[in-house]
């Protein structure tokens, strides 16, 4: 029996797991299947056919072939194909957030958020496709003209987590699209079935319209045909989101060709409090922060540093609101559930391992500790104290909700704490105190990639580059100027005049 929400986007019991273009996906049977796995019951939801070599050879023809149609065609243009995708997303925003809450496990309405953020970043993208601008400079020399343009670079490869299931694919996509490119996905074996539907829903968008085929779409069950991929000296781009263990692999191999590589690694991100901080602000920001997706987002929030003049009146308030977020857990599909199940069994029995390994270093479980009984990939969201920044448990990020509850006193001390962990994507502060607030993000304060005040370390608008520092990867996607990652800079120098001047002043007469 085919689950409600997969049959109201036309999904079957079995899909292929390849889109090859003009309309097509492949009819292979024989390299493998995906069984995404329903995370809330343990059933498999359907089985998903992955891609062959073949099927990958004809995927990077017809994008090489696809990419010298598209190039010519003007930007504003390219933006209209994305804007036809975002209308149809728009469309589509309740049965595709609802097959990322079933899928993924996150809650509906962070399903449907997730959906919101790919219309956002088409709307940003079809803007965008007019202000691809570069700089015109004076030239040192008389007659001559000097100025920038950028220039698509041609495939860019997209490899995505299972906790993003469709957003960061739209992130990378639609900027490719609107800059020239044509995108290549692989998807997390976890989560096929969001893929093939975000892909369908594009892709019928852009046929009907007469666009050409941009996106394509691949699944591996196992690495073989991931690692041609990252190796593959076609794909000029490869923007890898998942481990930094995984990660650091990609960034090298590609560097190894001169490829260019995005990548957006793990975070162990910190909220600071301070004693002047508004705690109506900051407990729901650090409860959504530390528990939303059940703590499966790169931005969660997995340390919190404390001013010992209000821990005791923080920690109960925390450990209040975990209680009622407790009786709010359930079937993510059902939107008056705050969180759902851990995606998979793995991250189940690496939550259970992290917390014995936190108890074996002396931390205390204030709360939580435990997967929950009965079926489905559930745990009980969990604060632990009495443990130091420096240890080992703290320092790793365990992709679960477990949130390290610390003390502090000299907030130069929790800044330096905060700072001192190998990663270094989000951070935020509570504060109304102005200093410490500039204080922390100043360039002597948060070493992340995204440093906010009032405002948890989780859920960035896609207006704002969203990227990190140090073994986050140090890649910037979605807004600001992130679209110059997908495009190859070109300097021109025109000489109008009837004489040839070298710079630098240099004769060299003939
Ligand atoms: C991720 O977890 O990989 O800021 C991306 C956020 C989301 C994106 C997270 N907008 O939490």
């Amino acid at each position: 029996m085919m689950h409600p929400v997969l049959q109201a986007l036309n999904l079957n019991a079995t899909e292929s797991g390849t889109y090859l273009g003009k309309g097509e996906w492949s009819s292979v049977s024989d390299a493998g299947v995906l069984e995404p796995v329903n995370p809330t019951t343990g059933e498999v939801l359907a089985r998903v056919h992955s891609s062959s070599q073949a099927d990958y050879d004809t995927i990077m023809e017809r994008a090489t072939e696809a990419f010298k149609v598209w190039r010519k065609i003007p930007a504003p243009r390219r933006g209209e194909a994305v804007r036809l995708c975002a209308e149809a997303l728009r469309a589509n925003k309740d049965a595709l957030g609802s097959l990322v809450a079933l899928e993924m496990g996150k809650s509906k309405p962070e399903g449907d958020g997730e959906v919101q953020e790919m219309i956002d970043i088409g709307d940003f993208a079809v803007g965008l496709s007019r202000q691809l601008y570069g700089l015109t400079m004076h030239s040192e020399r008389p007659g001559h003209r000097m100025y920038e343009q950028w220039h698509p670079l041609g495939i860019v490869g997209v490899i995505s987590a299972f906790n993003f299931p469709v957003a960061v694919w739209a992130w990378n996509a639609f900027l490719a699209a609107a800059c020239g490119n044509i995108t290549i996905w692989k998807p997390s074996p976890k989560t096929p079935l969001s893929a093939i539907a975000a892909t369908r829903i594009c892709n019928d968008a852009l046929r009907d319209a007469g666009f050409p085929d941009i996106f394509f779409l691949f699944n591996d069950a196992g690495t073989d045909l991931a690692q041609s991929f990252v190796d593959d000296k076609r794909v000029a781009l490869v923007s890898f989101t998942g481990s930094t263990k995984v990660g650091r692999m990609v960034g090298e191999r590609v560097a190894r060709r001169m490829g260019r590589s995005l990548l957006e690694l793990g975070g162990n991100n910190a909220i600071i409090v301070d004693p002047s901080a508004d705690l109506k602000l900051a407990i729901p920001a650090i409860v959504f922060g530390a528990v939303g997706t059940a703590g499966q987002r790169c931005t969660t929030t997995r340390r919190l540093f404390v001013h010992d003049s209000i821990y005791d009146d923080v920690l109960a308030k925390l450990i209040t609101a975990y209680r009622q977020v407790e009786g709010k857990i359930g079937d993510p599909t059902d939107p008056a559930n705050l969180m759902g199940p851990l995606n998979s069994r793995d991250g189940v029995d690496a939550f259970l391992d992290t917390i014995e390994r936190a108890k074996a270093a002396g931390g205390k479980v204030e709360t939580g500790g435990a997967a929950r009984e009965g079926k489905g990939n559930f745990v009980l969201p969990t604060i632990i104290t009495g443990l130091d920044n420096k240890a080992d448990v703290v320092q790793m990020e365990t992709f679960a909700p477990i949130l390290y509850v610390m003390r502090y006193t000299e907030l130069e001390d929790a800044i330096a704490k905060q700072n001192d962990v190998p990663q270094g994507l989000s951070s935020a502060i509570f504060t109304t105190n102005l200093k410490n607030a500039e204080q922390f993000l100043a360039a002597w304060g948060s070493d992340c990639g995204i440093a906010n005040v009032n405002i948890g370390t989780s859920g960035a608008e896609i207006g704002g580059a969203f990227g990190g520092e140090k073994e986050t990867g140090g890649g910037r996607e979605s807004g600001s100027d992130a679209w110059r990652t997908y495009m190859r800079r070109q300097t021109n120098t025109i000489n109008y005049s009837d004489s040839l001047p070298l710079a630098q002043g240099i004769k060299f007469d003939l």
